[in-house]
């Protein structure tokens, strides 16, 4: 249970057909996906701060929440300009990005309609900006991909964590998730 980055950006890749297309359109945009980055970053925070919980997680430490709209910001632009051509230092961001977001013990209920909301305020300012509407699936597949990541490191992580305690082979870990599972 491993994960390589690098493995996990082309399986994505190939799962949701980010296509080399896609880069050039989001390379081309990346001063407006700059531009409009503080905006987004609003919504994304206002939505969060929505929340009773994870607004006590957004504010549990001075300073946090201004960090947070700064990396919003670089997060944001990078899956414009793709960092390395979405290459290994775009996903050994990625993978980063799911590790602090374990650590803090945030899980997949807040993360993908945190990632929803995303997609549907950037599709919002595209149609404002009169931008194209395959820039919005380029967007989209991206956003996803960011996602599975984080998502991923959550599954890697917390198995991780429970071979090494117990000393269980992975095979008896799946097999214990499968019968667990078939018993709820
Ligand atoms: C679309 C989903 C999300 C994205 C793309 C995202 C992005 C990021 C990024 C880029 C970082 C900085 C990571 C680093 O330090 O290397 C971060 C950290 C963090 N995120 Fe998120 N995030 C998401 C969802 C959430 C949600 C749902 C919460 C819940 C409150 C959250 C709370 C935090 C916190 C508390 C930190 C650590 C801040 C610190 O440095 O103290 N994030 N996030």
């Amino acid at each position: 249970m491993n994960l390589n980055p690098d493995d996990f950006m082309s399986l994505m890749e190939d799962r949701t057909n980010f296509s080399d297309g896609d880069k050039i359109l989001l390379n081309k945009h990346a001063d407006w996906g700059l531009a409009i980055a503080p905006t987004m970053a609003n919504h994304f925070y206002k939505y969060l701060g929505r929340d009773v919980e994870m607004s006590a997680i957004l504010n549990d430490k001075e300073g946090r929440m201004h960090r947070l709209r700064e990396t919003f910001v670089q997060w944001f632009h990078e899956m414009f300009t793709g960092m390395d051509n979405w290459g290994t230092a775009y996903a050994e961001r990625r993978w980063r990005i799911g590790l602090v977001h374990v650590q803090i013990g945030i899980g997949p209920q807040h993360v993908v309609p945190a990632m929803a909301t995303v997609v549907h305020e950037v599709g919002k300012q595209l149609k404002i900006d009169g931008q194209p509407e395959e820039l919005k699936d380029a967007l989209s597949r991206i956003c996803m991909i960011d996602l599975a990541f984080i998502e991923q490191a959550y599954v890697e992580v917390s198995s991780a964590a429970v071979l090494k305690e117990t000393g269980w082979t992975e095979g008896l870990f799946r097999r214990l998730i499968a019968t667990g599972a078939g018993s709820m």
